[in-house]
């Protein structure tokens, strides 16, 4: 995509420049949101794995088969979101955060809507995305975008056993 301007941000394409930035705002969220569920060496061991590991990160941008957007507000990137094609074809919303200090202003949604107009451009019919089961903020946002919660299981993180829900949503 271009550049498009929605609410006084802005919205692009991810660079491989910006992946410092993602992991900025993936720690943050984890440090914001998931404090109260993952315990601190839980979440430091995950954040140093390799699905938050720059070189991960920019596997993820230079993927061709991927949709990575930036939105930008006075020049700061504030949110992001990456959404990769599974080896079934299939999408997945992999990583989506918004800066603390500006959730609740539209950005996620319009992160999301933008990426279900590219998914369509490309003929994909549905989009998966999993979240912490705890995650309640997280979830509700999916929801009221017309997430169907699809699976109900678990996942481990370092020393933890922690609920893992998955939701689809049908583009057509
Ligand atoms: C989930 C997340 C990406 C949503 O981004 P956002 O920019 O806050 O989303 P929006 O502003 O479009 O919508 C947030 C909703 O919560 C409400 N809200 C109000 N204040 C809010 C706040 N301080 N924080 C979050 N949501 C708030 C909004 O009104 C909106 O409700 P609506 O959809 O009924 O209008 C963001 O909260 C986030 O980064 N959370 C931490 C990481 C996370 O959980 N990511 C999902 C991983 S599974």
């Amino acid at each position: 995509m271009g550049v498009t301007q929605s609410s006084s941000a802005t919205y692009r394409t991810a660079c491989l420049d910006d992946v410092e930035r993602m992991k900025e705002l993936g720690v943050q969220g984890w440090e914001t949101t998931y404090s109260d569920f993952v315990h601190e060496h839980n979440r430091r061991k995950y954040l140093n794995g390799d699905f938050w590991s720059l070189d991960r990160l920019r596997e993820v941008v230079a993927d061709p088969d991927a949709i990575n957007l930036m939105a930008e507000q006075n020049s700061q990137v504030v949110g992001f979101i990456n959404t990769e094609k599974l080896p079934d074809g299939r999408y997945e919303i992999t990583r989506l955060y918004v800066d603390a200090e500006t959730r609740g202003s539209g950005i996620g949604r319009r992160l999301m809507e933008l990426t279900f107009d590219e998914l369509k451009r490309r003929g994909a019919s549905e989009v998966l995305v999993n979240a912490f089961g705890d995650n309640h903020a997280g979830r509700r946002f999916y929801e009221r975008h017309g997430f169907e919660l699809i699976e109900d299981t678990w996942t481990t993180v370092g020393d933890q056993t922690l609920s893992d829900v998955w939701y689809a949503v049908s583009l057509n």
